[in-house]
């Protein structure tokens, strides 16, 4: 790839062991767009005009002034890392004494003339900030009226044509540069739009499942890699030495797929300055289970049988054992 022209450089790529290939990047009117969308695979989506008034007047300055004076979700970091969390899931009716667990970032809300403030100010050191807030209704009218001049009949022809189901949220992320969502899948199809500034996406297919090692379904880190991709613990991963994945730079006006079950990391291009980015997150669609089955939803299938045990085992202690004396010998090596 021509760094050079595309505005970002390789050097502004955090460094990680992993072996990947690079996402196809078409543009929206080319007919293999279609093809990756109809099997599930991603693909970067170049040329369409999906958030083109946010990409022509969403600067920091315009978001501050128009977004509104309510409160906004605001994660915080002492570093770079920002792994997601459910907070219901600290305080588990599985688990009445709770997971043991210490939240890594700190969750605020915060007005964004506050959060503006803290980005122009941030320097090496300080802790850092992230705001990821669903576009609602406490947004200013002239956000509305972006919203309103979004490119509805592109998104509404994906959703008809791959028969996903509804639209949940479009979820607006604006970044400090260096930040990274660690890698996890989300229950959901997503078309992420980036607006401004560049994020590097490594994208893992479901199947990739042995060599991430999601943390258990009860924990608070569900959907999330146990795995650091910064350190690595072969002892206890050796699998995630086999990973395979795929990765793209996305810029402002481009488009990536990430299909449901995708597992996916995030970092916003060091020193490229603040990001921002809309995603449209859809429902899948109805499962039609034809056979074979599709990796991911062998995925769900697994959630399922995780989320089962727990509610009959009334711990999360007993379900490994039980797992074990289930499989072993019988259904695999001991
Ligand atoms: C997502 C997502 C993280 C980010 O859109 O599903 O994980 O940092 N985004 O943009
Ligand atoms: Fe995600």
């Amino acid at each position: 790839m021509c760094a050079e022209k595309i505005g970002w450089d390789s050097s502004q790529l955090r460094k990680y062991d992993l072996h990947l290939d690079e996402i196809p990047r078409l543009h929206y009117e080319d007919p293999k767009v279609d093809e990756f969308m109809q099997k599930n695979q991603p693909v970067l989506i170049t040329g369409s005009k999906l958030v083109k008034p946010a990409e022509e007047k969403w600067t920091l300055d315009y978001l501050e002034k128009n977004l509104g004076k309510s409160n906004h979700t605001v994660f915080v970091s002492r570093n770079h890392k920002f792994k997601y969390f459910d907070e219901k899931k600290i305080y588990n009716k599985n688990n009445l004494k709770g997971v043991e667990f210490t939240p890594p970032t700190k969750r605020v809300d915060m007005k964004i003339t506050d959060f503006m403030k803290k980005l122009r100010e941030w320097k090496r050191g300080d802790e850092r900030l992230y705001l990821q807030q669903p576009l609602n209704s406490t947004v200013g009218s002239t956000i509305v009226e972006d919203y309103l001049k979004f490119d509805w009949h592109f998104v509404a022809e994906k959703k008809n044509k791959y028969h996903w189901g509804e639209l949940t949220s479009n979820v607006l992320f604006i970044s400090m540069e260096g930040n990274v969502t660690p890698c996890h899948y989300d229950e959901q199809q997503n078309l992420f739009a980036q607006i401004l500034g560049y994020k590097r996406c490594i994208l893992f297919a479901p199947d990739q499942f042995e060599c991430l090692y999601p943390h258990p379904v009860y924990h608070p880190h569900d959907r999330q890699s146990m795995v650091d991709f910064e350190r690595p613990d072969y002892t206890k991963y050796p699998k995630f030495k086999n990973l395979k994945g795929c990765e793209t730079v996305v810029g402002p006006g481009d488009v990536l797929y990430i299909p449901i079950y995708w597992w996916h990391h995030v970092e916003s291009l060091m020193r490229g300055g603040p990001t921002v980015t809309v995603n449209f997150w859809y429902k899948g669609g109805p499962t039609n289970l034809e056979y074979p089955l599709q990796d991911h939803q062998k995925v769900s299938i697994m959630r399922n049988v995780e989320k089962m045990l727990l509610e009959v085992l009334q711990d999360p202690k007993e379900v490994g054992p039980l797992l074990r004396t289930m499989v072993l010998g019988r259904y695999c090596d001991p």
